[in-house]
């Protein structure tokens, strides 16, 4: 009796191990990437406007947050491969002009145009810890960036088929921190520039997203740090909004596309909303160094990252060695975990001061920004 108990037990483990390596295999090395249903050309046209303006309104557009460096940077350049005109945004025109230009000689045939908007600067956020900050009548800041008018000014007339909203990076200065270091000001900066720019850029383009013919991409570039870690703790309380954001957002529309429900002009394509967390990579703008397997270079990442579109899950790890290690943590109990987590950003944080603030000084293996 007991044989036969101990006997079923191991055969319903073995076929649930296989099941997991299967469906591993299945995301990581067997789906490919569904990209190319978002390069379409719009079917619609004003008819305003010169010939070679209307041309490039019905060319397909993406637009990519963070792009002057590290992995928007490097996802701006697939995706100009994969056929897409790109909205590069930013806020160092220098930086984003320099980048438009390598894209423009690359892909000739594409069109490129800079979006130049401090996301640290959100309005309402704008006002914190800052002294010249007067309110409206409303109570509202009157100043800091304004999401909503920013996209109907210069993006509402493109025919735009994804949104990558890659900004983000925390507080740099001192990476490594107690919660109590960081003023007012960069904490709410930081939540600024990693959620509340994301939140407001897609609240404002969703509608535009979602009256296209054949579908939109909004993807969110997240973190394995979104479980909690210490040292830099609006960053990981941030993505773990915008995880709860997205994974939400995605179930919205599936609920709308159930009850079939319109959208404002008369139709709903579906958007595929997908919130993709990368662990630590490496040559980025704060970090060089050599990519190793639990930690890739950018174009690695930002290609690991676009191979999930379509992978028919809305909160998905970019990359198969980084997905291994967090499902090693997730697997750990929960003061096991807790411990190693402790062990690592100790190490990274006595290496970083070690090296004077240098974060490319961060332990191998740690895995986990
Ligand atoms: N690198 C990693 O290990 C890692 C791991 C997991 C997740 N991620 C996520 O990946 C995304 C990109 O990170 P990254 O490592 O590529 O960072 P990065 O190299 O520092 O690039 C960040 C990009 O965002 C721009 N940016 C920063 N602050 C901005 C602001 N206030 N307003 C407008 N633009 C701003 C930067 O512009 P400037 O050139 O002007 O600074 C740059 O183009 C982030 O969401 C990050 O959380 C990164």
């Amino acid at each position: 009796m007991l044989t036969t108990i101990f006997t079923s037990l191991g055969i319903a483990w073995s076929i649930s191990i296989l099941w997991g390596i299967v469906k591993f295999a299945r995301l990581y090395f067997l789906t490919p990437s569904k990209l190319h249903r978002y390069v379409y050309r719009s079917s619609s046209s004003n008819g305003v406007g010169g010939q070679e303006k209307e041309q490039e309104k019905e060319e397909p557009w993406a637009v990519v947050t963070g792009a002057s460096d590290g992995i928007g940077r490097s996802l701006v350049q697939e995706l100009a491969a994969a056929g897409l005109n790109i909205v590069l945004h930013g806020r160092n025109a220098t930086k984003l002009e320099k980048v438009q230009a390598e894209l423009q000689k690359a892909y000739p045939a594409r069109s490129f145009r800079l979006l130049l908007a401090d996301a640290g600067l959100v309005r309402g956020a704008a006002a914190v810890g800052s002294d010249s900050s007067p309110g409206d009548s409303n109570g509202e800041v009157a100043h800091g960036i304004d999401v909503e008018a920013m996209v109907k000014r210069e993006l509402e007339s493109l025919h735009i088929t994804v949104l990558v909203n890659n900004v983000g990076g925390g507080v740099k200065n001192p990476l490594m921190g107690d919660f109590t270091e960081y003023s007012p000001r960069q904490n709410t900066e930081a939540l600024s520039k990693e959620s509340l720019f994301a939140m407001h850029l897609t609240h404002a383009m969703l509608p535009q997203l979602r009256n296209n013919h054949d579908g939109a991409l909004v993807i969110s570039v997240g973190s394995m740090a979104d479980i909690g870690i210490p040292l830099t703790a609006t960053y990981p309380a941030s993505k773990a909004f915008n995880k709860t954001l997205f994974e939400t957002l995605a179930l919205e529309d599936r609920l709308a596309r159930m009850e079939n429900r319109e959208g404002n002009a008369g139709r709903r394509s579906d958007v595929e909303i997908m919130y993709v967390r990368l662990g630590d990579v490496t040559n980025v703008s704060w970090r060089r160094g050599t990519e190793s397997l639990l930690m890739p270079d950018a174009r690695t990442a930002a290609r690991a990252i676009l191979a999930r579109i379509g992978c028919g899950r809305s909160v998905v790890t970019a990359y198969w060695a980084q997905e291994l290690l967090r499902l090693t943590c997730e697997a750990m109990p929960a003061w096991v975990r807790d411990r190693f987590l402790l062990w690592v950003m100790s190490g990274w944080r006595a290496g970083v001061e070690r090296n004077g603030g240098d974060a490319s000084a961060s332990i191998a293996g740690g895995g986990i920004l």
